[in-house]
């Protein structure tokens, strides 16, 4: 009986998808993907897409300086901004969407 409710309580969840399984994506191809108005960001190698965090972000607007940017030092506070807490990066897990591979030296680290 537990069980059954846990079986039907596992298919409420929405489980990340496992890094392992995710596509790459190369330098190009997000700044491809960028240029066609996707809303993406890196953090920590993997590439999320932040359109659904853009507007409810708590920390307002400054999150747009993450578009198309490695915003891993952004995130994790050594920008001197804000340092996120294990919640937020527990959401994160939730927006990935590709595994990113650096084909090129752009300036995709560069956060201003
Ligand atoms: C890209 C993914 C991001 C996610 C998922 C995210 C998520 C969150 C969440 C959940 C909070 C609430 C507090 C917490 O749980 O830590 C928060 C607050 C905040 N975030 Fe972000 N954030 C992101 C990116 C950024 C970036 C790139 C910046 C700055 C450049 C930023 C600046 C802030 C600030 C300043 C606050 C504090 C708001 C306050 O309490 O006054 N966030 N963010």
């Amino acid at each position: 009986m537990k069980e059954k409710k846990l079986q039907a309580l596992k298919k409420l969840v929405k489980y990340a998808v496992p890094i392992e399984s995710l596509p790459t994506m190369t330098t190009e191809q997000f700044k491809q993907a960028i240029d066609d108005g996707k809303q993406l960001t890196i953090i920590d190698d993997l590439v999320h897409n932040i359109d659904e965090i853009i507007p409810n972000h708590p920390g307002g607007d400054i999150i747009l300086k993450a578009v198309g940017k490695d915003a891993t030092d952004h995130f994790y506070g050594r920008t001197k901004i804000y340092k996120h807490s294990n919640a937020a990066s527990n959401f994160l897990s939730n927006t990935r969407i590709a595994r990113y591979v650096k084909t090129s030296s752009a300036d995709d680290k560069k956060q201003d």
